[in-house]
């Protein structure tokens, strides 16, 4: 292993791999701003405490999974492990989340948890995350999904379904913990797999979403959030769930959903695929009514999601790679310098090839220039230097012809 290998769980992501980041982002950036999204750039790098306050002390994220360090001056930063706890800081600092106005934001980029790498689970991995806040309607939950269900069809991954759960409210779940906690005190602790012996004390809804076999046999006959919950919990998912089947949305209901990030309540979703090995989930998100004011905003509530660009890559189809239109091949070092001006010049055209670097002979160069995908090979050399002239081969077919230098851009703009 080299000296300066790449860290385990991070990747480098060349082309034509990257060609589908890029294909994933446009496609956010126009369905998003369809349904008036902002784009909002956050750091990657916060305080620590700030992660601890929102997604939760007891959570995997934040007990063994961020990457934090101390500065020199002493304070606990950490890489972001998730978007949604920066744009509730940036909102805040920004002035946006406030009483009476309803902001929009999209934000997309690295992520980072200290988990073990896997098919679909990086340490490094590339979230697009949406957040709505300062609304409380459930047609604000429902956008969401519909949106998110959008952006997923324009990127054109096929076979995912959509799981929904709700959580209650402040008002109602409290009781409800409180009902599952007694209920999994009464059962035998030896049947629970070792994380959720110590959940059902410290977080015990996070044991309902437990992947272990032993944990799910025993909840079979736990109490069901669905239900427990208050009249007005129940309403506003019933609107939800009416405003996906109206709009002709599949769905299924998910009592188990509850999501590993603490700051949930009431709606819950995600997307998941059967297709991508243990990592079903390409996207996930939910309501967070209290998290604003958890962090010192104003008590306005909020609703989002973020996807998985690593595992919507898996999805996608294989993009081809843009073939340039030129490449310039030098035959003699005389011809070098004409070269590079008659690329430049072709590139304020607004063409796209490349001139070569150095001088080589024409059957080399024809190589290199269908080598690089390029439509047409651009000779020049002694010949086509004293006649003030350029040769173009055209790839596909092998016809040539000779042109002034100066009228190459029309002629290869007319072409492609
Ligand atoms: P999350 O479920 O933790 O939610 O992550 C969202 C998505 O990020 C997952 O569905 C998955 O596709 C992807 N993901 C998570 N961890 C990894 C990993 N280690 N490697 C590759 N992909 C991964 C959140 O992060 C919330 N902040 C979503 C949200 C926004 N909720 C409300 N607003």
């Amino acid at each position: 292993m080299s000296e300066y290998s790449r860290i385990k769980g991070v990747a480098d992501i060349f082309e034509p791999e990257s060609i589908k980041y890029t294909q994933m982002e446009a496609a956010a950036r126009h369905i998003f701003g369809l349904y008036a999204f902002e784009e909002l750039r956050t750091p990657l790098l916060e305080f620590t405490n700030l992660f601890r306050r929102s997604i939760g002390t007891e959570t995997d994220v934040v007990q063994k999974e961020m990457f934090t360090f101390t500065d020199s001056r002493g304070r606990e930063m950490s890489l972001r492990p998730e978007a949604t706890a920066g744009v509730m800081r940036a909102a805040i600092d920004g002035g946006l989340a406030r009483e009476g106005i309803v902001s929009r934001f999209y934000t997309m980029g690295p992520m980072f948890r200290h988990e073990r790498p896997q098919k679909g689970r990086m340490r490094q991995f590339h979230q697009i995350n949406c957040e709505c806040l300062g609304t409380q309607s459930p047609l604000a939950d429902a956008s969401m999904i519909l949106m998110l269900l959008a952006f997923l069809e324009n990127i054109g991954v096929p076979g995912l379904s959509l799981r929904l759960n709700t959580l209650g409210c402040r008002e109602c779940r409290p009781a409800y913990i409180e009902k599952l906690r007694a209920w999994l005190a009464g059962r035998d602790e030896a049947l629970l797999c070792e994380n959720c012996r110590q959940r059902k004390n410290t977080n015990p809804l996070r044991v309902l979403d437990c992947k272990d076999d032993g944990c799910r046999k025993l909840l079979t006959g736990a109490p069901k959030l669905a239900d427990n919950i208050c009249p007005a919990c129940r309403e506003h998912f019933s609107t939800v769930l009416n405003l996906l089947e109206k709009s002709g949305v599949c769905y299924s209901l998910d009592d188990n959903l509850v999501r590993g990030l603490d700051y949930y309540c009431r709606t819950t979703f995600e997307v998941v695929s059967e297709s991508i090995g243990a990592q079903t989930a390409v996207a996930g998100g939910g309501r967070y009514d209290g998290l604003v004011a958890q962090l010192g905003g104003a008590d306005i509530p909020g609703v989002g999601f973020a996807c998985g660009m690593e595992r919507l890559a898996l999805l996608m189809r294989e993009p081809s790679r843009p073939g340039h239109v030129f490449y310039i091949a030098p035959l003699c070092p005389e011809a070098l310098e004409p070269a590079f001006m008659l690329a430049e010049s072709l590139h304020r055209a607004g063409l796209s090839g490349e001139a070569a670097f150095s001088a080589a002979s024409l059957k080399s160069q024809l190589r290199k220039a269908s080598a690089r995908g390029a439509r047409f090979a651009l000779l020049l050399g002694p010949d086509e230097l004293s006649a003030n002239q350029v040769a173009v081969k055209d790839m596909r077919d092998g016809a040539q012809c000779v042109l002034p230098p100066g009228e190459a851009a029309e002629w290869l703009a007319a072409r492609v």
